[in-house]
């Protein structure tokens, strides 16, 4: 199969669409990362997204749609609050976790009552959804456990000639993915970290909670296995071992390794001139670059050095749980 990428225009959304009705794979931006598509009424063309990313059967997958979709066609909405988070937060990086009607293939949701949904605020996502105007269900484009795509070239790089077409919007600008929220409790509990954060979300509920998905059964089902993984040797140092991590980056280098060391702004600045893929000072700054990063790093390093970032509490929070799975 060859592999198109194209960028987002009348036709190659009527193209689109044309591949969706056809139970086929579709690649598209979002303001995250970049999403594998397909339709989410068919279980045809959701079994071929498993097939392609070789995903875990039982780790389900979030339905998009676009902003004027009546989503209560999809879930029932038991909890009042969550009218407000969606007058807050969507369209936007919020996945909300609610009780499924069944109309999206079970095959999507792994055989659970609930199901995850989004509108991506991001205006190539919304034309293609809008142009469907069915539910595309889609996770990160990546094989399985990779680091997630947010270019076309990402994308490209792990599914040429295994789906037909990527949608070309450009570099993704939030660069981590959704803040996936059950709201089907008293308390929105937030099952994955993102760019809605924990603060964000109590500002508009009162309370929110987090759960690591430690205890007993995962909440969320993909929170246990390995994710975000660059395709080279890596390694991490708290900053307090920054010493410790210059000394293997030099060791790397007398092997006659080619190393990098990732790491935020400021401790780039004490650094100075080594390799380095620098994320940028502020946690915002650190979502967007740091998937691109690792991608980029993986090309050029024969091992990426981390010098884990210290910070808490909003988009920090969702960076610090990537980088500790991308670096585990
Ligand atoms: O930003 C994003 O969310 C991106 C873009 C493409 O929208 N998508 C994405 O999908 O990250 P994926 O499949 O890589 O991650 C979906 C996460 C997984 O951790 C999965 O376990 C969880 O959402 N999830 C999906 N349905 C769920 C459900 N019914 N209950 C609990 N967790 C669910
Ligand atoms: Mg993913």
């Amino acid at each position: 199969m060859q592999t198109k990428i194209l960028g987002i225009n009348d036709s190659s959304l009527s193209y689109a669409k044309s591949l969706i009705l056809n139970e086929e794979i579709v690649a598209f931006p979002t303001e995250t990362v970049y999403g594998l598509g397909a339709s989410g009424l068919s279980d045809k063309a959701v079994d071929r997204i498993y097939e392609a990313k070789g995903r875990p059967k039982d780790n389900p997958l979030i339905a998009h749609v676009h902003k004027n979709y009546d989503i209560t066609k999809l879930v029932e909405i038991t909890q009042d609050y969550v009218k407000d988070l969606i007058k807050a937060f969507m369209p936007g990086p919020l996945t909300i976790v609610a009780k499924s009607k069944g109309v999206v293939s079970k095959r999507a949701t792994c055989g659970l009552d609930s199901l995850a949904i989004r509108m991506p605020n991001h205006d190539g996502a919304q034309r293609f959804l809008e142009c469907v105007d069915l539910p595309i269900v889609a996770p990160s484009a990546n094989i399985s456990k990779h680091t997630s795509g947010v270019t076309a070239e990402h994308v490209m790089t792990d599914f040429d000639g295994k789906i037909p077409l990527i949608l070309d919007g450009g570099q993704c600008v939030g660069g981590i993915e959704s803040t996936v929220l059950n709201v089907m409790e008293k308390t929105p509990i937030i099952l994955r970290q993102g760019l809605v954060t924990r603060e964000m979300i109590e500002k508009v509920v009162g309370s929110c909670a987090v759960t690591s998905g430690l205890i007993g059964a995962p909440m969320s089902p993909g929170m246990k296995y390995g994710h975000y993984k660059p395709n080279c040797k890596t390694k991490s140092y708290s900053v307090e071992q920054m010493d410790l991590a210059l000394e293997d980056y030099e060791a790397e280098e007398k092997k006659g390794n080619k190393p990098y060391i990732m790491c935020d702004g400021f401790v780039a600045e004490k650094i100075g001139n080594k390799n380095l893929l620098n994320l940028g000072k502020t946690a915002e700054e650190m979502a967007t670059n740091l998937y691109y990063k690792l991608r980029e790093g993986e090309k050029i390093a024969s091992v990426i050095i981390a010098i884990m970032p210290e910070g808490e509490g909003g988009v920090f929070d969702g960076v610090k749980n990537r980088m500790e799975k991308a670096f585990k």
